[in-house]
């Protein structure tokens, strides 16, 4: 406990300045929860996702993995997107990477680091999906840098590869999902242009029929 003494004492403070606020915020927040967002980040501790888009507790559903990866046999990613999509309605999906990210830095070099090296791989991949794009890039930031991009390209088609994605959008539910990058040199968030909002905008081949109901 008294390792944890300073976490502790902030805490009561946090309470204490909520309850200033507005003495009755924990009971509200205690009574609902209705995010508009799921955001999909990296466990990078320089990128918090309330702190950055300015959202109270309640207004964000969170998920956060090494280098913001969604990887279809990930029970995990895949659990948090379906309650978010299903049960809480959200409406938009952020996978946000980071420029600067370490995971995507340990993927690109060659060394072996242990059980990493499996979810790594997935970075990887991105690179070999890529490869002509980023073997042409000379400066090694820059290269980097692109790389972290191409990974949210990535995760994002991911996401709506996922049966709970496309079965929403097949019902008529509102659901975005968009790719955005951080930078934690400046604290900025850069919109990457990528915007999915139906299953017509995703390659043939991951796309599904929907199921047909038997009698
Ligand atoms: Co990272």
């Amino acid at each position: 406990m008294s390792d944890l003494k300073p976490l502790f004492d902030n805490n009561r403070r946090w309470v204490a300045e909520r309850l200033l606020d507005d003495p009755d915020y924990f009971k509200r927040l205690s009574e609902l929860q209705a995010p508009k967002y799921l955001w999909i980040g990296c466990s990078d501790s320089r990128v918090p996702a309330n702190q950055i888009i300015g959202l109270r507790p309640g207004e964000v559903f969170v998920h956060r993995n090494i280098a913001n990866l969604v990887v279809h046999t990930d029970m995990n990613a895949l659990s948090v997107i379906q309650y978010a999509v299903e049960y809480l309605k959200i409406e938009h999906i952020i996978v946000c990477g980071h420029y600067g990210c370490g995971g995507v830095k340990a993927a690109y070099e060659n060394k072996e680091l242990g059980l990493l090296d499996n979810w790594l791989r997935n970075i990887k991949d991105v690179y070999h999906a890529y490869n002509e794009e980023l073997d042409a890039i000379p400066d090694p930031k820059a290269k980097m840098n692109r790389l972290c991009e191409l990974n949210v390209v990535e995760q994002v088609s991911n996401v709506c590869h996922t049966t709970f994605v496309q079965n929403a959008w097949t019902k008529g539910q509102q659901l975005s999902v968009h790719g955005i990058i951080y930078d934690i040199h400046n604290g900025l968030l850069q919109d990457l242009s990528i915007r999915v909002k139906d299953a017509a905008q995703i390659e043939n081949i991951y796309q599904m029929m929907p199921k047909k109901k038997t009698a």
